[in-house]
């Protein structure tokens, strides 16, 4: 099995120390296009390794695609993060065209990977890559859900004064102020959230939610990394060991929850596979409206990318 994450930065680098510290792996290779970066982060995840317990060499390399050649999965971190004021979106022009160029060098060494895209604007991204791989969309998805309903739990946890382990959410659409956080898919330790967290307390938790990521790049200038690395990490581990998990995920909808030919977040069961099954929630009128309305912001966006003719 072998995985490689490309992009060196803040989130690739978590997301290669996170597969790291998950041992199951003998090698990740990390690549960069900056000289000496994931070099620098590959042999220092190494030199954790005595301390933190596992064998998984992370291997640095600077843009050698060679390195990478028959990955099993790939992960693409590359791009800018957002600077506050920015939204995700303000990205597209210069995210695209490094993720058609790194995706055409991933497949060309590994044609078979499977590839989880992180880089921003995520759901767009996404599209990108599918459509310069052309590959099955079951093989192409993006890393959004696991982290904005990570989020979600984490604000519900400190409401509730319960262990984070505990919750268990879903949420659906872009990765984008418009998600869609469903607390009628939120339990906690197997009770309704709605029994344990007042109405209002709730809706301002899921709007929080929905800026969630902005208010880490309002407190640190750029993007958060611990929680979007570690969350791609999951993705690769569920489908290296076949585990079947049901994630939130950014994937191709063909008419599933009245939506076609668009890349928005659903729950998907991840194995082996890629995205073996895409799981349809019988939604209210309410949810399905928001629902709307995030895939209406989603799909303007992936109008801008069509325009740009990054990929023909
Ligand atoms: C975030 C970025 C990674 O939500 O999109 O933090």
């Amino acid at each position: 099995m072998k995985v490689t994450v490309v992009g060196a930065g803040n989130v690739g680098a978590t997301c290669a120390n996170v597969l790291a510290h998950r041992d199951f792996l003998q090698e990740v290779v990390l690549l960069d296009i900056k000289e000496g970066t994931a070099e620098g982060k590959a042999l220092d995840t190494w030199q954790q390794a005595p301390i933190d317990y596992y064998s998984t060499r992370v291997i640095g390399v600077t843009n050698d695609y060679e390195k990478t050649a028959n990955s099993d999965v790939v992960v693409i971190t590359s791009g800018l993060p957002r600077k506050p004021g920015m939204s995700r979106d303000d990205l597209i022009s210069t995210n695209a065209n490094i993720v058609k160029s790194v995706t055409e060098n991933i497949t060309r060494h590994s044609p078979d990977a499977i590839i989880i895209v992180v880089s921003n604007p995520l759901d767009v991204m996404t599209y990108c890559a599918f459509l310069t791989a052309q590959k099955d969309s079951s093989k192409v998805f993006g890393m959004a859900g696991i982290l904005d309903t990570a989020r979600y739990r984490a604000f519900l946890a400190d409401e509730i004064g319960c262990s984070p382990k505990d919750i268990q959410a879903i949420l659906l659409g872009g990765h984008g102020d418009t998600m869609v956080p469903l607390p009628r898919y939120t339990t906690v330790g197997g009770i309704p959230v709605t029994e344990l967290v007042a109405a209002d307390k709730l809706e301002a938790i899921i709007q929080r939610t929905k800026v969630g990521g902005g208010e880490i790049v309002n407190l640190l200038g750029t993007s958060a990394w611990y929680a979007p690395g570690a969350a791609a990490a999951q993705m690769t581990e569920a489908i290296l060991k076949d585990e079947k998990r049901i994630f939130p995920c950014c994937a191709w909808l063909t008419g599933e929850y009245g939506q076609k030919d668009i890349y928005l977040g659903v729950p998907v069961i991840l194995g082996k596979n890629g995205i073996e099954k895409i799981i349809e929630l019988q939604l209210n009128e309410s949810e399905q409206e928001l629902l709307n309305t995030s895939a209406t912001h989603v799909k303007e966006v992936m109008n801008v990318l069509d325009n740009m003719k990054v990929v023909a």
